[in-house]
């Protein structure tokens, strides 16, 4: 049984300040319970990283800390870049790769995302590999094809064994901050999808690998969401920037 697993992606919003309140409210929205029900990850900007740590660390909250990326490289001359070895330090367990915002504006492409989910596994930190089509190439049926590429360029390479660990979030980019959603059925068929891709080369990989939509997924769509067998948890932007909105999602029986 794979365990759902919710991720607020707070891309770059908010101060060390905000990330410390935005967890304790989260916090106190939860029950020790729902923690056995879900997953819980938030993603702040690298500079609320330690903060975040000590928030959680002294409330011993069992949420996972991720990071929203990484460079290749263990150190050296790479001005402004932050290694998996640095996010390992503080405690971040997962670290998001390739999300469309890094491909479409920071030049990111299939192999650089590659290195980086290879340089996280090497620091036993989690890859959540981001896929997903733009609005064109949906309109020009070309969606299963993009969704192919980037699914076999990030695990080019990757050891078998290592594969079950890696997350993968479907974030179809007209639906990423647009407040359009996809259908549950869309997202569903899309997911089903690369798992049956994941399972042709690694079948007993395929059903631990979690897969998460992500798309404007607010407390309103994610239960119908969620409904979907092959749907396993979500990233979400927006709506985790209000925290009762995010507690919503989170809480996605509720
Ligand atoms: P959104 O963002 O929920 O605001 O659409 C999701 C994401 O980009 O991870």
């Amino acid at each position: 049984m794979r365990k759902p697993f919710m991720v607020a992606n707070w891309k770059m919003h908010g101060t060390h300040f905000d990330t410390m309140q935005w967890i304790q409210a989260l916090s106190y929205q939860m029950e020790p319970s729902d923690y056995d029900r879900v997953d819980v990850g938030v993603a702040p900007p690298f500079t609320s990283l330690r903060t975040a740590q000590i928030v959680i660390g002294a409330d011993d909250l069992p949420i996972h800390l991720v990071a929203q990326n990484l460079h290749w490289a263990d150190k050296g001359a790479y001005t402004g870049e932050v290694s998996a070895a640095m996010l390992s330090k503080l405690s971040v367990s997962y670290v998001i790769v390739g999300h469309s915002e890094r491909r479409q504006m920071f030049g990111e492409d299939d192999r650089t995302v590659n290195r980086k989910v290879r340089a996280a596994l090497a620091a036993d930190l989690l890859p959540i590999v981001a896929i997903g089509e733009q609005l064109e190439e949906r309109d020009a049926g070309q969606a299963e094809e993009v969704i192919n590429r980037q699914l076999s360029g990030a695990l080019a390479r990757i050891p078998a064994e290592q594969v079950g660990r890696i997350v993968i979030a479907y974030e179809p980019v007209w639906a990423i901050g647009t407040g359009r959603t996809a259908e549950p059925a869309e997202a569903q068929k899309m997911i089903r999808h690369i798992r049956s891709r994941i399972r042709s080369r690694h079948p007993e990989a395929a059903e631990e690998v979690r897969i998460l939509y992500g798309g404007s997924m607010n407390p309103g769509n994610v239960a119908a969401l969620m409904a979907k067998p092959d749907i396993d948890g979500g990233l979400i932007g927006g709506a985790s920037l209000d925290p009762h909105s995010l507690a919503g999602c989170v809480k996605y029986w509720t």
